[in-house]
């Protein structure tokens, strides 16, 4: 039977057991394709376009999740339903250390909870954290591809404007309990803000499967809002390059 919303029967994974999570559609075969010129398109139901790749005798997935806590976990759900059991996604962030550089990775080792959907999965006391193998594997990418990488926690926000205290909104109101947060998180080492990780370490702890997130930083909010289209396109490139690496690794396939 098909699961619903991502539109894949187990059969159709050929017995892969990881897959890889960009949030975007359109960033999928530019992903599978970096593992297997060849790899084929299974299907694309709203937010959830799938691709498989061969690697070596294996297959791995390749899913967008969409934008958010409540996307991801549809897509988790439906994938450890088919098999999957390790999760690894890659996507782009937004810096808050001054010392982290636009186009610079990150590996979030563990993720604020501030998402709705992980609390669905856990009390909010349970850490939102990555698997090990995942984080000490992309360090390793990270380090083959020539990329600089920061290990740490991210804020994981539900918005994008008020939750990560972006004033630059139609409104501009910003909530008192999220006003100075920002200064919060600096203060206590968060790396950047992003929009899954919590959900993604979260829902992969409460089914006991692995879970793992490289991120690409696009901007440094501490510097500018304004990103550039060229070095956003460069820096998910070098996340890929990071993700396929440690995809590759992961699975034997190295
Ligand atoms: N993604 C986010 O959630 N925030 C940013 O600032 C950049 C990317």
């Amino acid at each position: 039977m098909k699961a619903y919303h991502i539109d894949l029967e187990a059969g159709a994974l050929r017995g892969a057991t990881a897959a890889i999570l960009p949030g975007d559609p359109f960033r999928v075969p530019r992903i599978a394709r970096a593992l297997d010129a060849e790899a084929v398109e299974l299907a694309h139901h709203r937010e959830y376009r799938s691709m498989l790749a061969r690697v070596g005798a294996k297959h791995v997935l390749v899913t967008s999740t969409g934008i958010g806590g409540p996307s991801t976990a549809i897509a988790m759900e439906e994938l450890a339903t088919l098999g999957i059991d390790s999760f690894l996604r890659v996507g782009t962030t937004g810096a808050i250390q001054e010392r982290i550089g636009v186009g610079d990775l990150i590996v979030a080792a563990g993720a604020v909870r501030l998402d709705g959907a992980s609390r669905h999965y856990a009390p909010l006391e349970f850490p939102a954290i990555a698997d090990h193998r995942w984080v000490a594997g992309l360090e390793r990418a990270a380090a083959r591809i020539g990329a600089t990488a920061h290990i740490g926690v991210v804020v994981s926000s539900d918005t994008f404007y008020p939750g990560q205290e972006r004033y630059d909104s139609f409104s501009g109101y910003v909530p008192r309990a999220l006003r100075g947060s920002s200064a919060e998180w600096i203060q206590l080492g968060c790396l950047s803000y992003e929009m899954e990780s919590a959900t993604l370490f979260t829902v992969a702890r409460s089914m006991g499967l692995a879970a793992g997130c490289v991120l690409g930083v696009i901007l440094n909010r501490g510097a500018s809002e304004r990103v550039d289209p060229a070095v956003v396109r460069a820096t998910e490139d070098r996340a890929i390059a990071c993700a396929v690496e440690a995809a590759r690794a992961w699975i034997g396939e190295s």
